[in-house]
């Protein structure tokens, strides 16, 4: 882990909507704390991307907000393309990767900026990784918002992290559960019973999700 790398300081003040107490534990991260850790993570981008063809590949449907705010910071040429993967999955465990959407950009001899929502048990980016080097690019760095290191099971670690967080799940900010939430303007936990009350049977003709689309 990277000694720069902010651990959980939510600020006291910052309470969930009345709205959604029912549904969000509490707020790890606020719009203005996700805002200023993202430009301090885009100096670091832009110091090493500088003078090197980039392009971002973005996971979708998770990164959706991550990855306009982060962009917008990167004062420097770039191409942006996405992958699609979801996962077949119960309740809030990843499951067998599948790919939703391939990447239409050539990315050979370039530098390539992967971008996710949140490492987990890594499977994810392990596996993303793996199938952009077929590619040949020049080299392939990685980058998330939020970095679960505690459920990994894949030996991957990101180059940048905005966050480290214990093992909560987390929504909001572009993060889901059951396709909800990504609307939310801050990362906050997930009330236990919200995922319990959903864990369903999985039937194996119809994909649940964990990240169905990411
Ligand atoms: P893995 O386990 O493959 O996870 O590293 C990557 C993907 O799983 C989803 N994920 C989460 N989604 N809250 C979420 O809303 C979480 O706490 C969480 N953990 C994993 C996410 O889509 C991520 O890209």
């Amino acid at each position: 882990m990277s000694p720069s790398v902010p651990e959980i300081h939510a600020r006291p003040t910052a309470r969930v909507p009345r709205r959604l107490r029912q549904e969000v534990e509490r707020i790890l991260f606020t719009e203005d704390q996700i805002a200023q850790r993202i430009r301090s993570m885009s100096r670091g981008i832009v110091r090493d991307f500088t003078g090197r063809e980039m392009v971002v590949v973005s996971l979708l449907n998770g990164t959706v907000m991550f990855l306009a705010d982060l962009i917008r910071n990167l004062s420097l040429p770039l191409r942006l393309d996405f992958i699609g993967v979801s996962s077949y999955g119960a309740g809030t465990e990843s499951g067998d990767l599948v790919f939703t959407k391939e990447l239409r950009l050539d990315v050979r001899g370039r530098d390539v900026l992967l971008v996710d929502d949140i490492l987990d048990t890594g499977k994810t980016l392990y596996q993303v990784r793996d199938r952009l080097r077929v590619l040949k690019p020049r080299r392939i760095k990685t980058c998330v918002l939020l970095n679960k290191a505690a459920r990994r099971v894949e030996a991957v670690e990101a180059d940048y992290v905005g966050f480290e967080i214990p093992d909560f799940f987390v929504v909001g900010y572009g993060l889901d559960f059951a396709e909800r939430y990504r609307n939310l303007p801050f990362v906050g936990v997930l009330h236990p019973h919200v995922y319990a009350r959903a864990a369903q049977p999985i039937k194996p003709t119809r994909p649940g999700k964990t990240r169905a689309q990411g």
